[in-house]
């Protein structure tokens, strides 16, 4: 099958860049949003070094509903304004959270836990979905990781 991780010293833009190739080539022409979620969390579970959780929430009647990931079981059901994915989904804004037991009401969801990015999925100025990425390490993700999620959420805002 698809066998994919960047090269231990390739600069972070250019690793992205491999990685969003790799997610269209994964999503396109494929109907089932499930499917492509399923296969882009453990795109990005085989990609990003150092993460415990790497996948989805969606939106669902007004909440936020666990979708595919790689990583332990986690909360189900997260409401709006709630941990860093319900601020996520409720500002439809990115959230790069360096050290999580610093963010107000975060959702352990994991104790290993300790720095988290989550970027909204809009589709039509909408949020349908969160892209939740969890590490051990503090302060693991930085400005290079948020644009090269912000740009995996727009390639896939219309497949999932
Ligand atoms: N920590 C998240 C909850 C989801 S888990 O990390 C998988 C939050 O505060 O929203």
């Amino acid at each position: 099958m698809f066998d994919f991780r960047p090269a231990d010293d390739c600069p972070k833009p250019e690793a992205y860049r491999q990685l969003h190739e790799a997610a269209d080539a994964l999503t396109a022409g494929e109907p089932d949003g499930v499917a492509n979620m399923a296969n882009i969390a453990a795109l990005l579970w085989d990609f990003l070094p150092d993460v415990n959780w790497t996948g989805f929430y969606r939106m669902v009647e007004g909440e936020l509903v666990l979708g595919p990931f790689m990583g332990r079981p986690a909360c189900i059901r997260i409401p709006l304004g709630k941990g860093v994915c319900g601020v996520a989904a409720t500002d439809a804004a990115t959230q790069l959270v360096k050290d999580v037991h610093a963010f107000p009401g975060h959702i352990a969801c994991d104790s290993v836990t300790n720095s988290e990015l989550v970027v909204p999925v809009l589709r039509d100025g909408d949020v349908v979905a969160v892209i939740d990425l969890d590490s051990p390490s503090k302060a693991r993700f930085d400005e290079e990781d948020r644009a090269g999620i912000e740009r995996l959420a727009e390639i896939i805002s219309d497949r999932i």
